[in-house]
């Protein structure tokens, strides 16, 4: 929006000054007491018309016309242009000719006369020509202050200068002079146009302050506006303003000073009219374009075409101002070509360059941390692989994430070299996330806990007392062995490992044997489970009759001797009684004379009597028949088997 002021330009003074000259040069040519107004293009075309400027009526040529400009002169001007026979046409200013009509009165009393103004103002200086009396010229308050003190004066103003200076320099003078006649010569037009352009300059963008630089009154205007618009520009024509000092859509407001032509006004608000123009087209222009092309962010994934492919990148078209870069070692997919659409992720939208820096392996590991993350919100395994044996522990690749596992977390058992992990698959749990370094902690050590506490739960359930399970005989202790049943370990009581006495569970069995045994009971509290071997295996003594039949040559090992005879063992837990009578061919005193305990010998078998646990054996047969080969029917009742004392049969 461009707003110009009511009061911009031309004042009445210098319109009748300005068509003054313009109709005086139509009848010939003319002299101007120095520049008719302060607007170096006026004065060059009345120039160009005949209107020559002249600083003094001495260069005047006699009897020529000569312009006296709105600012007017004093008498002494006047007298000297009469005196050269010239023809004055005087164009002063009504209000500045009665400026001169109310000192010159003043002055008749001989009281001196101030002037609050530029004191090489031409019309102050031709104000101050009309004074009869001593003339004082103050254009600031200490320079009134330091004024003698006078009974009696007057006081007027420059007609152009601010109504605040004529107050400030009257109260001053009013500490001079007793007695101050004060006369406000001010010009209306002056003080409107100050006014208005205060205004507007303090609604406004900016300010377009159109006159020439050396007229006092564009000055003050443009220091005006300066002081409340920091965007004011004093221009002598439209030229002066610089492309782009105007923003599309903003509210320009333009003042003039009063030397500044109606034309010269309008060419500067049609310039501003065209620049607002211009950059509200460009700014519609951007903006159409803006809104066909992507907008994009770091982090955003978006799809594009590959347009170029070099050994190092490739180039890719994401429908965005320039064109994406993805370094080879950011692609995932390497094969592509050109004319392949895409996925990839906007790194940074500008490099420094103009490119957009793209990858696509931030999509993969973006889709790995979340699937990741997932897993470890749900409590879910995930699946790794070791890479580096570091200090304290070990780092793997999990799903393509970087996760460090503690040596204490590797393994249920203290682990002595953690590179024995380097390349091994495992299963881990992930303790620990910190997400914006997007790193992991993994334990393989607690999916091992978990898995064995599953597989324990898992076990216990199908365990029933009484069931026959196979399993794996896992450790030996002296009180027995523990056999693992499929994740839960049993133990297997040394007085259940057999029939017979047992000193230690390796004379049964040995680690990593597989065993056959029975559930003999359950107590899920303690985790205990009373497991039994012998029980499946057939007792010694129900097998005996058929094992060893009656009349059979067997061989034995002596165990033990009593004076009623020897036993031997036929296997553990089997020994029958060689009585005193059976031990030898010949009769003996004692059993000693025929047999000592270790002795390995060969028995036949006489009778077997399983409810009681008794075998009796005889030496002596088995001699006589193998000595002489022979069967020879022994009466049993001639035996005389002596009963075994309790236990010891077992
Ligand atoms: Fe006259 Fe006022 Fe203009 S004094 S010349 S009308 S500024």
């Amino acid at each position: 929006m461009i707003t110009t002021g009511k009061h911009a330009g031309f004042c009445f003074g210098v319109r009748r000054a300005v068509d003054t000259a313009f109709a005086c040069v139509e009848k010939g040519p003319c002299y101007t007491l120095g520049p008719l107004i302060h607007n170096p293009q006026v004065v060059r075309i009345l120039e160009q018309r005949g209107a020559h400027t002249a600083n003094a009526p001495e260069d005047i040529p006699e009897g020529a016309t000569v312009i006296i400009r709105s600012h007017g002169v004093g008498p002494q001007v006047i007298d000297a242009c009469k005196a050269r026979g010239l023809q004055i046409i005087d164009a002063t200013c009504p209000h500045v000719s009665r400026v001169h009509q109310i000192v010159r009165e003043y002055s008749q009393s001989g009281a001196p006369v101030i002037i609050v103004g530029g004191r090489e103002h031409p019309e102050v200086m031709g104000i101050a020509g009309w004074s009869l009396s001593p003339v004082h010229i103050v254009f600031t308050r200490e320079e009134a202050l330091a004024l003698p003190e006078m009974d009696r004066a007057l006081v007027v103003a420059q007609t152009t200068i601010t109504r605040e200076r004529f107050e400030e320099i009257t109260q001053s003078l009013k500490t001079r002079v007793k007695n101050l006649t004060c006369k406000d010569t001010i010009c209306q037009a002056t003080a409107l146009r100050q006014e208005e352009a205060a205004a507007l300059s303090e609604q406004a963008d900016a300010m377009i302050v159109v006159g020439g630089k050396n007229s006092s009154n564009t000055r003050k205007l443009y220091e005006t506006c300066l002081s409340r618009c920091s965007r004011t520009l004093l221009v002598e024509t439209a030229l002066d303003i610089p492309t782009g000092f105007v923003g599309p859509r903003d509210h320009i407001g333009i003042t003039a000073g009063a030397s500044t032509p109606e034309w010269l006004l309008k060419e500067v608000a049609t310039r501003m009219n065209d620049m607002e123009k211009d950059q509200v087209l460009e700014q519609d222009f951007m903006a159409a374009v803006e809104k066909t092309l992507v907008k994009i962010r770091p982090g955003q994934t978006v799809t594009g075409t590959v347009v170029s492919i070099t050994d190092d990148e490739v180039c890719v078209n994401i429908g965005y101002k320039s064109d994406g870069l993805c370094k080879k070692s950011e692609m995932t997919n390497t094969d592509c070509q050109i004319g392949d659409e895409i996925e990839v992720e906007v790194v940074k939208v500008n490099d420094g360059e103009g490119n957009v820096v793209l990858s696509q392996r931030n999509i993969v590991n973006r889709k790995c941390w979340d699937a990741l993350m997932e897993k470890y919100e749900a409590g879910e395994y995930v699946e790794g692989k070791g890479k580096e044996a570091v200090k304290g522990g070990l780092i793997a690749d999990v799903m393509g994430v970087r996760a460090f596992i503690p040596a204490s977390q590797l393994s249920q058992r203290y682990v002595e070299k953690i590179d024995e992990f380097v390349g091994k698959d495992m299963t881990l749990k992930i303790i620990e996330v910190d997400k914006q370094k997007k790193r992991i902690v993994c334990s393989r050590k607690a999916f091992l806990a978990e898995e064995s506490a599953a597989k324990k739960k898992e076990a216990w359930a199908k365990l029933k007392e009484g069931e026959t399970v196979k399993g794996i005989v896992r450790r030996l202790t002296d009180f027995g062995a523990f056999v693992d049943i499929g994740g839960v370990d049993g133990l297997i009581h040394v007085t259940d490992l057999a029939w017979h006495r047992v000193k230690h569970p390796s004379e049964i069995v040995t680690p990593n044997q597989e065993v056959e045994v029975v559930i003999r009971s359950l107590d899920p509290e303690r985790e205990r489970i009373q497991l039994g071997y012998k029980q499946l295996q057939p007792r010694p003594w129900e097998v005996a009759p058929e094992k060893y039949p009656v009349g059979s040559i067997v061989e034995g090992k002596v165990v033990r001797i009593t004076t009623f005879g020897a036993f031997v063992e036929l296997e553990p837990g089997l020994d029958g009684l060689v009585h005193i009578s059976q031990c030898a061919l010949t009769r003996i005193a004692k059993v000693e004379d025929a047999v000592k305990v270790g002795d390995v010998v060969r028995v036949k078998v006489l009778a077997v009597d399983p409810q009681n646990q008794r075998i009796s054996l005889s030496i002596r047969q088995a001699l006589e028949e193998e000595a002489f080969n022979y069967e020879d029917e022994i009466p049993g009742d001639d035996l005389g088997v002596e009963e075994a004392p309790a236990g010891d049969a077992e």
